[in-house]
Protein backbone atom coordinates (compact mmCIF):
# COMPACT_ATOMS: atom_id res chain seq x y z
CA UNK A 1 0.00 0.00 0.00
CA UNK A 2 1.02 3.76 -0.72
CA UNK A 3 0.98 6.38 2.08
CA UNK A 4 -2.20 7.66 0.36
CA UNK A 5 -3.69 4.26 1.24
CA UNK A 6 -4.03 3.47 -2.40
CA UNK A 7 -2.63 0.36 -3.90
CA UNK A 8 0.13 1.57 -6.09
CA UNK A 9 -0.43 1.93 -10.10
CA UNK A 10 -4.14 1.20 -9.70
CA UNK A 11 -4.63 4.11 -11.29
CA UNK A 12 -7.63 3.04 -14.04
CA UNK A 13 -6.46 5.23 -16.53
CA UNK A 14 -3.36 3.48 -17.22
CA UNK A 15 -3.65 -0.08 -18.70
CA UNK A 16 -1.02 -2.97 -19.96
CA UNK A 17 -3.71 -4.52 -21.89
CA UNK A 18 -2.19 -4.46 -25.66
CA UNK A 19 -4.70 -2.66 -27.35
CA UNK A 20 -3.66 0.06 -25.02
CA UNK A 21 0.20 -0.15 -26.11
CA UNK A 22 0.51 1.69 -29.64
CA UNK A 23 -1.09 4.95 -28.19
CA UNK A 24 1.04 4.76 -25.06
CA UNK A 25 4.59 4.33 -26.55
CA UNK A 26 3.29 6.48 -29.49
CA UNK A 27 3.49 3.33 -32.25
CA UNK A 28 2.19 4.15 -35.59
CA UNK A 29 -0.52 2.52 -37.32
CA UNK A 30 1.13 0.00 -39.77
CA UNK A 31 -0.80 0.54 -42.89
CA UNK A 32 0.64 -2.67 -44.98
CA UNK A 33 -2.14 -4.64 -46.02
CA UNK A 34 -2.88 -8.38 -44.87
CA UNK A 35 -2.34 -10.85 -47.46
CA UNK A 36 -4.37 -14.22 -47.46
CA UNK A 37 -4.25 -16.71 -50.12
CA UNK A 38 -6.48 -19.63 -51.33
CA UNK A 39 -6.73 -22.21 -54.44
CA UNK A 40 -10.39 -20.50 -55.15
CA UNK A 41 -12.97 -18.97 -53.40
CA UNK A 42 -12.49 -20.99 -49.99
CA UNK A 43 -10.36 -18.63 -48.71
CA UNK A 44 -13.38 -15.86 -48.94
CA UNK A 45 -15.14 -17.86 -46.39
CA UNK A 46 -12.19 -16.87 -44.29
CA UNK A 47 -11.69 -13.52 -45.51
CA UNK A 48 -15.55 -12.83 -44.95
CA UNK A 49 -14.78 -13.10 -41.40
CA UNK A 50 -11.80 -11.02 -41.36
CA UNK A 51 -13.79 -8.11 -42.87
CA UNK A 52 -16.67 -8.23 -40.86
CA UNK A 53 -14.22 -8.41 -37.58
CA UNK A 54 -11.17 -6.48 -38.79
CA UNK A 55 -12.86 -3.53 -40.88
CA UNK A 56 -9.90 -0.75 -40.31
CA UNK A 57 -7.38 -3.24 -41.80
CA UNK A 58 -6.41 -3.62 -45.87
CA UNK A 59 -6.51 -6.93 -47.58
CA UNK A 60 -5.23 -8.61 -50.64
CA UNK A 61 -6.74 -11.88 -51.22
CA UNK A 62 -4.82 -14.20 -53.85
CA UNK A 63 -7.54 -17.17 -55.32
CA UNK A 64 -5.24 -19.22 -57.36
CA UNK A 65 -8.02 -20.36 -59.28
CA UNK A 66 -5.44 -21.10 -62.18
CA UNK A 67 -4.27 -24.42 -60.16
CA UNK A 68 -7.42 -25.00 -58.30
CA UNK A 69 -7.88 -27.68 -56.82
CA UNK A 70 -5.32 -28.77 -54.81
CA UNK A 71 -6.56 -31.34 -53.12
CA UNK A 72 -6.06 -34.16 -55.54
CA UNK A 73 -2.20 -33.14 -55.98
CA UNK A 74 0.61 -34.45 -54.42
CA UNK A 75 2.06 -32.78 -50.93
CA UNK A 76 5.28 -31.55 -52.72
CA UNK A 77 3.48 -29.80 -55.32
CA UNK A 78 0.62 -28.52 -53.02
CA UNK A 79 3.96 -26.87 -51.50
CA UNK A 80 5.37 -25.40 -54.69
CA UNK A 81 2.22 -23.62 -55.28
CA UNK A 82 1.72 -22.23 -52.07
CA UNK A 83 5.17 -21.08 -52.32
CA UNK A 84 4.11 -18.83 -55.29
CA UNK A 85 1.75 -17.83 -53.39
CA UNK A 86 3.00 -16.58 -50.36
CA UNK A 87 6.23 -14.88 -52.82
CA UNK A 88 3.38 -13.38 -54.42
CA UNK A 89 2.08 -12.17 -51.73
CA UNK A 90 5.56 -10.77 -49.72
CA UNK A 91 6.08 -8.92 -52.92
CA UNK A 92 2.68 -6.90 -52.41
CA UNK A 93 4.28 -5.90 -48.97
CA UNK A 94 2.02 -7.17 -47.13
CA UNK A 95 2.55 -7.61 -43.24
CA UNK A 96 0.85 -10.67 -42.38
CA UNK A 97 0.08 -13.96 -44.87
CA UNK A 98 -3.31 -15.91 -44.12
CA UNK A 99 -3.14 -19.27 -45.43
CA UNK A 100 -6.64 -19.75 -45.91
CA UNK A 101 -6.67 -22.94 -47.33
CA UNK A 102 -6.33 -26.38 -45.44
CA UNK A 103 -4.51 -27.73 -48.29
CA UNK A 104 -1.72 -25.41 -48.83
CA UNK A 105 -1.53 -25.49 -44.20
CA UNK A 106 -1.33 -29.02 -44.11
CA UNK A 107 1.48 -29.43 -46.97
CA UNK A 108 3.88 -26.36 -46.18
CA UNK A 109 2.92 -24.35 -43.56
CA UNK A 110 5.91 -25.38 -41.52
CA UNK A 111 8.21 -24.72 -44.31
CA UNK A 112 6.78 -21.32 -45.23
CA UNK A 113 7.13 -20.35 -41.67
CA UNK A 114 10.76 -21.00 -41.87
CA UNK A 115 11.23 -19.62 -45.13
CA UNK A 116 10.32 -16.36 -44.48
CA UNK A 117 10.39 -13.57 -42.08
CA UNK A 118 6.60 -12.27 -42.13
CA UNK A 119 4.48 -13.78 -39.93
CA UNK A 120 2.46 -16.97 -41.71
CA UNK A 121 -0.87 -18.25 -40.04
CA UNK A 122 -2.71 -21.20 -41.08
CA UNK A 123 -6.57 -22.98 -40.18
CA UNK A 124 -5.55 -26.17 -39.20
CA UNK A 125 -4.49 -25.33 -35.83
CA UNK A 126 -7.05 -22.71 -34.61
CA UNK A 127 -9.52 -25.53 -36.15
CA UNK A 128 -8.43 -28.38 -34.06
CA UNK A 129 -7.81 -26.14 -31.35
CA UNK A 130 -11.79 -25.09 -31.18
CA UNK A 131 -12.76 -28.97 -31.71
CA UNK A 132 -10.67 -30.40 -28.98
CA UNK A 133 -12.65 -27.58 -26.70
CA UNK A 134 -16.13 -28.32 -28.07
CA UNK A 135 -15.97 -32.15 -28.11
CA UNK A 136 -17.79 -33.73 -25.20
CA UNK A 137 -17.36 -37.10 -26.12
CA UNK A 138 -13.70 -36.83 -28.03
CA UNK A 139 -14.94 -38.47 -31.06
CA UNK A 140 -14.50 -35.95 -33.64
CA UNK A 141 -15.14 -36.03 -37.43
CA UNK A 142 -13.02 -33.81 -40.16
CA UNK A 143 -14.37 -33.13 -43.30
CA UNK A 144 -11.30 -31.99 -45.76
CA UNK A 145 -9.70 -32.40 -49.26
CA UNK A 146 -7.61 -35.67 -50.14
CA UNK A 147 -3.85 -33.53 -49.49
CA UNK A 148 -5.46 -32.60 -46.19
CA UNK A 149 -6.40 -36.14 -44.77
CA UNK A 150 -3.00 -37.45 -46.50
CA UNK A 151 -1.16 -35.15 -44.56
CA UNK A 152 -2.47 -36.59 -41.39
CA UNK A 153 -2.37 -32.49 -40.24
CA UNK A 154 -5.18 -32.63 -38.27
CA UNK A 155 -5.02 -35.83 -36.69
CA UNK A 156 -1.21 -34.62 -35.59
CA UNK A 157 -2.97 -30.88 -34.58
CA UNK A 158 -5.86 -32.89 -32.53
CA UNK A 159 -3.53 -35.57 -30.84
CA UNK A 160 -1.26 -32.59 -29.97
CA UNK A 161 -3.76 -30.81 -28.16
CA UNK A 162 -5.38 -33.88 -26.59
CA UNK A 163 -3.50 -37.08 -26.88
CA UNK A 164 -7.21 -39.02 -26.33
CA UNK A 165 -9.05 -37.76 -28.77
CA UNK A 166 -10.54 -40.34 -31.47
CA UNK A 167 -10.41 -38.64 -35.14
CA UNK A 168 -12.09 -39.60 -38.08
CA UNK A 169 -10.95 -38.13 -40.85
CA UNK A 170 -12.82 -38.36 -44.23
CA UNK A 171 -11.59 -37.51 -47.36
CA UNK A 172 -14.22 -35.36 -49.76
CA UNK A 173 -12.34 -35.22 -53.37
CA UNK A 174 -16.40 -34.00 -54.92
CA UNK A 175 -17.10 -31.45 -52.48
CA UNK A 176 -14.49 -28.33 -53.05
CA UNK A 177 -14.99 -28.51 -57.02
CA UNK A 178 -19.03 -28.49 -56.95
CA UNK A 179 -18.66 -25.83 -54.53
CA UNK A 180 -15.80 -23.83 -56.68
CA UNK A 181 -18.64 -24.02 -59.63
CA UNK A 182 -21.23 -22.06 -57.08
CA UNK A 183 -23.16 -25.68 -56.81
CA UNK A 184 -23.69 -25.11 -53.25
CA UNK A 185 -27.95 -26.56 -53.30
CA UNK A 186 -27.78 -28.94 -55.85
CA UNK A 187 -28.87 -32.00 -55.71
CA UNK A 188 -25.36 -33.53 -56.63
CA UNK A 189 -24.02 -31.75 -53.65
CA UNK A 190 -26.31 -32.75 -51.29
CA UNK A 191 -25.66 -36.30 -52.36
CA UNK A 192 -21.84 -35.73 -52.32
CA UNK A 193 -22.14 -34.32 -48.55
CA UNK A 194 -24.58 -37.45 -47.68
CA UNK A 195 -21.89 -39.75 -48.30
CA UNK A 196 -19.40 -37.77 -46.68
CA UNK A 197 -21.12 -37.61 -43.51
CA UNK A 198 -22.05 -41.28 -43.77
CA UNK A 199 -18.80 -42.52 -41.84
CA UNK A 200 -18.96 -39.68 -39.62
CA UNK A 201 -22.79 -40.92 -38.30
CA UNK A 202 -21.78 -44.44 -37.82
CA UNK A 203 -18.71 -43.33 -35.89
CA UNK A 204 -20.83 -41.24 -33.63
CA UNK A 205 -18.91 -38.18 -33.54
CA UNK A 206 -19.99 -35.14 -31.76
CA UNK A 207 -17.91 -32.91 -33.76
CA UNK A 208 -17.06 -32.22 -37.06
CA UNK A 209 -14.44 -29.74 -38.16
CA UNK A 210 -15.02 -28.35 -42.05
CA UNK A 211 -11.10 -28.92 -43.12
CA UNK A 212 -11.74 -26.84 -46.30
CA UNK A 213 -12.21 -23.32 -46.36
CA UNK A 214 -14.99 -24.00 -49.15
CA UNK A 215 -17.14 -26.43 -46.78
CA UNK A 216 -18.56 -23.58 -44.61
CA UNK A 217 -20.26 -22.82 -47.85
CA UNK A 218 -22.27 -26.03 -47.59
CA UNK A 219 -23.40 -25.76 -43.89
CA UNK A 220 -26.88 -25.88 -44.34
CA UNK A 221 -26.71 -29.18 -45.85
CA UNK A 222 -24.28 -30.75 -42.78
CA UNK A 223 -26.25 -29.39 -40.67
CA UNK A 224 -29.81 -31.25 -41.96
CA UNK A 225 -27.62 -34.24 -42.66
CA UNK A 226 -25.26 -34.69 -39.48
CA UNK A 227 -28.27 -33.32 -36.92
CA UNK A 228 -28.47 -30.99 -34.37
CA UNK A 229 -26.43 -32.59 -31.93
CA UNK A 230 -23.59 -32.34 -33.52
CA UNK A 231 -21.03 -29.17 -33.78
CA UNK A 232 -19.48 -27.84 -36.90
CA UNK A 233 -16.40 -26.15 -36.42
CA UNK A 234 -15.24 -23.29 -38.96
CA UNK A 235 -11.75 -22.45 -39.10
CA UNK A 236 -12.75 -19.22 -40.90
CA UNK A 237 -14.25 -18.00 -37.72
CA UNK A 238 -11.43 -19.15 -35.52
CA UNK A 239 -8.62 -17.82 -37.29
CA UNK A 240 -10.51 -14.52 -37.17
CA UNK A 241 -10.15 -14.17 -34.10
CA UNK A 242 -6.52 -15.49 -34.27
CA UNK A 243 -5.59 -12.54 -36.66
CA UNK A 244 -6.98 -9.83 -34.66
CA UNK A 245 -4.72 -11.12 -31.64
CA UNK A 246 -1.29 -11.17 -34.04
CA UNK A 247 -1.41 -8.40 -35.26
CA UNK A 248 -2.56 -6.71 -31.83
CA UNK A 249 0.51 -7.99 -30.22
CA UNK A 250 2.93 -7.65 -32.69
CA UNK A 251 2.08 -4.12 -32.84
CA UNK A 252 0.99 -4.46 -36.43
CA UNK A 253 -2.36 -3.07 -36.45
CA UNK A 254 -4.15 -0.03 -38.53
CA UNK A 255 -5.61 2.92 -37.51
CA UNK A 256 -9.18 1.68 -35.94
CA UNK A 257 -10.93 4.86 -36.96
CA UNK A 258 -10.74 3.96 -40.76
CA UNK A 259 -12.11 2.02 -42.75
CA UNK A 260 -9.75 -0.54 -44.93
CA UNK A 261 -9.42 -1.21 -48.16
CA UNK A 262 -9.70 -4.82 -49.98
CA UNK A 263 -8.11 -6.13 -53.44
CA UNK A 264 -8.62 -9.62 -55.72
CA UNK A 265 -5.89 -11.44 -57.72
CA UNK A 266 -6.76 -14.57 -59.45
CA UNK A 267 -4.33 -16.62 -61.86
CA UNK A 268 -7.55 -17.95 -63.38
CA UNK A 269 -10.31 -16.49 -65.23
CA UNK A 270 -11.41 -12.58 -63.17
CA UNK A 271 -14.50 -12.72 -64.31
CA UNK A 272 -15.58 -16.29 -62.81
CA UNK A 273 -13.70 -15.28 -60.10
CA UNK A 274 -15.95 -12.23 -59.39
CA UNK A 275 -19.29 -13.81 -60.30
CA UNK A 276 -18.73 -17.11 -58.00
CA UNK A 277 -16.81 -14.89 -55.81
CA UNK A 278 -19.44 -12.66 -54.11
CA UNK A 279 -21.82 -15.01 -53.61
CA UNK A 280 -19.40 -16.39 -51.24
CA UNK A 281 -18.02 -12.81 -49.58
CA UNK A 282 -21.56 -11.42 -49.28
CA UNK A 283 -19.47 -8.09 -50.00
CA UNK A 284 -18.89 -6.82 -52.95
CA UNK A 285 -15.93 -7.73 -55.54
CA UNK A 286 -15.12 -4.67 -57.55
CA UNK A 287 -12.37 -5.85 -59.58
CA UNK A 288 -10.33 -9.00 -59.75
CA UNK A 289 -6.44 -8.55 -61.62
CA UNK A 290 -5.54 -11.79 -63.32
CA UNK A 291 -1.77 -12.38 -62.61
N1 LIG B 1 -10.02 -24.52 -50.03
C1 LIG B 1 -9.05 -25.57 -50.07
C2 LIG B 1 -8.82 -26.11 -48.65
O1 LIG B 1 -9.15 -25.48 -47.68
C3 LIG B 1 -9.29 -26.75 -50.93
C4 LIG B 1 -9.79 -26.73 -52.30
C5 LIG B 1 -8.85 -27.43 -53.27
O2 LIG B 1 -8.91 -28.67 -53.42
O3 LIG B 1 -8.08 -26.70 -53.87
O4 LIG B 1 -8.28 -27.18 -48.51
Amino acid sequence: MSDSGQIPYADTSFTDTPEALPGLLGEEPDRRAVGVFDSGVGGLTVLHECLVNLPHEDFIYLGDTGSFPYGPRSLSEVRRLAFQAAQFLIEAGVKLIVVACNSAGAAALPQLQASFETPIVGVVMPGARAAVQETRNRRVGVLATEATIRSNAYQNALHSLDAGVEVFPVACPRLAPLIQAGDVSSVDTESAVREYVAPLKAAGVDTVILGCTHFPLVTPMLRRLLGPTVSLVNSAEEIAREIEEILTRKHLANDKDREGDYRFFATGDPDDFREVGARFLQLPIREVNQI
